[in-house]
């Protein structure tokens, strides 16, 4: 289609698996520029040299950062603009889980995630949309999931960290609007990434309950969000299910979502 936006710089973090490598792969002949960013630095060296060697002459650079840590996100601004990257599109992909109950949880991997799905996404957002806005263009993509729309037990604090990162997304949406900047936020179900393998816990055979029927393919996944990108959507559930489920969540009063969600299948 001839209506496909182009971006000067796209800033992916998360790139070294799943949906941020997913990410970088189909949007690497939309750009002139890339930024990957992850803490594992040879996957997503290796992810670089496939996207230069299928786009003669795009620029891609890998920045090693641990989201994790404030002064890490601080660099990540310093090292693009140092290199006169500007990123017209910034995806907000880094994240990760932890399936099991709250009270046996690691406060160490529920600090992580609360840094990374959260604080990380909102300073990102910070750093980089105040030079979207003065230039008048570019694009915020937020990476939230289905387990934003309701609370999950045994996922307590994953999509607790998702029904932020969703209504952020939402209200920055409506901020940035005027300015020329999109904002939008992809709520996937279940995809087969690392995702699942990081989320559980060590010790704990069973991983997270999710049905064969739901998998949409990590490819399924971004081609939608970036045709939502194209079209101006606010929020995109990929894959028909996931709408549909994403659709009838969102029509469930909370009192009866309580009464469903009361059949812990942990249990
Ligand atoms: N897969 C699913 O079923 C699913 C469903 C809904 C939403 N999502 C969301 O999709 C996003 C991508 O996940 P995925 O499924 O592609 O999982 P994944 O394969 O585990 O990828 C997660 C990415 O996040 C990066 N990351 C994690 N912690 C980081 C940190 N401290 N600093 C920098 N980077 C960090 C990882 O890179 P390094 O380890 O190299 O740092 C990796 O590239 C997440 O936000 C997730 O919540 C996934």
């Amino acid at each position: 289609m001839g209506m496909e936006r182009q971006y000067s710089c796209v800033m992916v973090t998360g790139a070294s698996s799943g949906l941020g490598e997913e990410f970088a792969k189909q949007l690497a002949g939309r750009t002139t520029r890339m930024v990957l960013v992850a803490r594992r630095v040879e996957r997503m060296d290796r992810i670089a040299e496939g996207i230069r060697t299928a786009h003669q002459g795009i620029e891609v650079m890998v920045l090693a950062a641990d989201l994790a840590d404030s002064a890490a996100r601080e660099a990540l601004k310093e090292k693009t603009e140092g290199a006169g990257f500007h990123p017209d599109l910034l995806i907000n992909n880094a994240g990760l889980g932890d399936y099991g109950e709250f009270v046996t949880a690691e406060w160490n991997t529920l600090e992580a995630m609360l840094k990374v799905n959260i604080e990380a996404l909102t300073h990102l957002s910070h750093l980089f949309a105040p030079g979207m806005a003065k230039r008048g263009r570019g694009a915020i993509l937020n990476v939230s999931s289905l387990a934003s729309t309701l609370p999950i037990p045994d996922f307590a604090v994953y999509a607790a960290t998702k029904a932020y990162v969703s209504s952020f997304s939402e209200a920055l949406r409506i901020e940035l609007a005027e300015s020329g900047v999109d904002v939008m936020h992809l709520c996937p179900g279940p995809v087969k990434t690392e995702f699942g393998e990081v989320s559980r816990r060590k010790g704990d055979s069973e991983g997270m309950p999710a049905h064969a029927l739901f998998y949409v393919p990590k490819e399924q996944v971004v081609g939608e969000a970036i045709a939502g990108l194209n079209s101006g959507k606010s929020r995109v559930f990929p894959g028909l299910k996931i709408a549909a489920a994403g659709l009838l969540i969102g029509a469930i009063p909370l009192v009866a979502l309580r009464l469903v969600l009361g059949f812990r299948p942990r249990r």
